[in-house]
């Protein structure tokens, strides 16, 4: 790869061809700020909060789709740079539902003010990002302590038709990020821009509510979105209640899964945050049985065995444990139902061993895990009560002060010893991408090597459904 020089507040740096501003900029540990950018998909310079001086050139440029070139020379933390900056949050601002403002501790720079745990514990606003969310802390880096602008209310319903993914059209802010998300990655292209102006909005096809529309509950916009526009529906209050009941008696599974985005939520190095710590705070707001998940995940990972050994060489074998993939079959590939083996995912494990553990107590179960879909699979099955992710792990603690300590550390309530899992290789977690091919592997079936294919987003699903399936033994997919 040809790389060419350049100079980012004067430090001589250097780039590859093709890279923008921004992604040299990371490269060299050098801070712009950004909000409609997501790494991995192609900017559109859509909110201009990358923007940064070149010299020679008359306009401000968008750090996150200005290509560098030789002998450029950048300026990220100008004045003028930094007042543009602000100007386009005040502007971005009277056209959000600010829930936040109103405490005064938004644009304010006091150490105690940046703290989110004085958020949660505010109870003036209930906004589901309120503490990570990415417009809230530009604001705080840039003082935006006061709203130039008159406000351009907008009265949209919130869309809760789903009762899981929800839609606030009052707090977007036009990036969009879930629409690229939801048409580029995942293939559903299900939300895009309708209007123009100051009504552009994002809706969900063809203006339906969200129950109607294409959406298979797949939950990536909610993870995409910098601000509180798109959310799973949250249960903290009623968790934290059932925590604190006499009459129930309550048992969490928890995932590995939550601890890098916990981490991140705590501002911590990768990493940090152990398994042991979680299950600690979680019995100190109350939730007296804590269970791993690797027991669910051997039960589920046994069902789909079965299902390889019975059809492996007589047929496709094409499996899944989701929900989301399930509803997506249904909606696009529905003649290829029949050939796809759903077999239980570990919310459904846990769900259903709990029911045979119960007997004759009140007992109620929380899934914690960061498995995007398991929100609405919760609601849309009921296997468990209640499916909580990292964030809204971290607002729980964050309201009941059961952070996760370095010294409290506990091991699972309950552990068993199941041996390995079988086909591991195929069937351990694995991680949502943005690569539009499927991850091939060759996995080791009584000597021999099976090929296998995994799709890891609902493109690659397509793209196996459509036809690819046919060049693989075992196909696993995931949304
Ligand atoms: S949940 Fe998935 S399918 Fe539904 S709108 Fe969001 S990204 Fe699209
Ligand atoms: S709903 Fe969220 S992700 Fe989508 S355009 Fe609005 S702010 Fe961006
Ligand atoms: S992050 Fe570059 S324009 Fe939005």
């Amino acid at each position: 790869m040809a790389e060419v020089k350049l100079t980012i507040n004067g430090k001589q740096i250097t780039a590859e061809k093709g890279q923008t501003i921004l992604q040299a900029a990371k490269a060299n540990n050098i801070y712009i700020p950004t909000l409609c950018h997501f790494e991995g998909i192609e900017g559109r310079a859509n909110c201009r909060i990358c923007v940064v001086e070149v010299e020679g050139m008359r306009t401000f440029q968008p750090a996150c789709v200005t290509k560098v070139s030789e002998g450029m020379a950048v300026n990220t933390e100008t004045e003028r740079v930094r007042a543009a900056r602000k100007a386009t949050l005040e502007l971005i601002m009277a056209h959000h539902a600010v829930d936040c403002h109103h405490c005064m501790r938004i644009g304010s720079s006091s150490e105690q003010s940046l703290d989110p745990k004085f958020c949660e514990m505010c109870f003036w606003c209930d906004c589901e990002r309120d503490g990570f969310c990415e417009l809230q802390t530009l604001n705080r880096e840039y003082h935006v302590d006061v709203l130039p602008y008159i406000q351009h209310e907008h009265d949209y319903e919130t869309d809760d038709s789903l009762d899981s993914v929800i839609r606030n059209p009052n707090k977007c802010i036009k990036c969009r990020r879930c629409v690229d998300v939801c048409g580029e990655v995942q293939t559903v292209h299900n939300l895009s821009m309708a209007n123009r102006g100051r009504d552009i909005m994002v809706v969900p096809e063809m203006g339906k509510p969200m129950a109607e529309s294409a959406c298979v509950r797949c939950g990536h916009c909610v993870d995409v979105c910098p601000v509180g526009a798109i959310y799973m529906k949250e249960h903290k209050d009623e968790v934290i209640y059932m925590a604190h009941s006499y009459e129930d008696d309550v048992v969490a599974q928890l995932s590995d899964d939550v601890l890098p985005e916990l981490d991140k939520l705590y501002k911590l190095e990768p990493g940090t945050i152990r398994i042991g710590q979680v299950v600690s705070a979680l019995h100190k707001i109350g939730i007296k049985n804590v269970v791993s998940d690797e027991h669910a995940a051997f039960l589920a990972a046994q069902q789909a065995a079965e299902v390889i050994d019975k059809k492996l060489g007589k047929e496709p074998v094409i499996i899944t444990d989701s929900s989301a993939v399930m509803n997506f079959v249904d909606r696009y590939f529905p003649e290829m139902k029949g050939q796809i083996s759903k077999y239980d995912s570990k919310q459904d494990v846990f769900g259903k061993l709990a029911e045979e553990f119960k007997g004759e107590k009140r007992l109620k179960t929380v899934n914690v895990t960061n498995v995007k879909e398991a929100g609405a699979e919760a609601k849309e099955t009921g296997n468990v009560d209640y499916a909580i992710n990292a964030r809204e792990l971290y607002r729980i603690f964050m309201r009941t002060g059961g952070a996760p300590a370095r010294k409290n550390v506990c091991a699972f309530d309950k552990s068993w010893n199941d041996g390995s899992l079988p086909y591991a290789q195929l069937l351990k977690s694995k991680a949502w991408n943005l690569e539009s091919d499927p991850e091939e592997l060759a996995v080791l079936v009584d000597g021999k090597p099976v090929k296998c294919a995994v799709a890891h987003n609902l493109g690659q699903v397509r793209k196996l459904l459509e036809g690819d399936y046919k060049k693989y033994d075992i196909v696993r997919l995931m949304a």
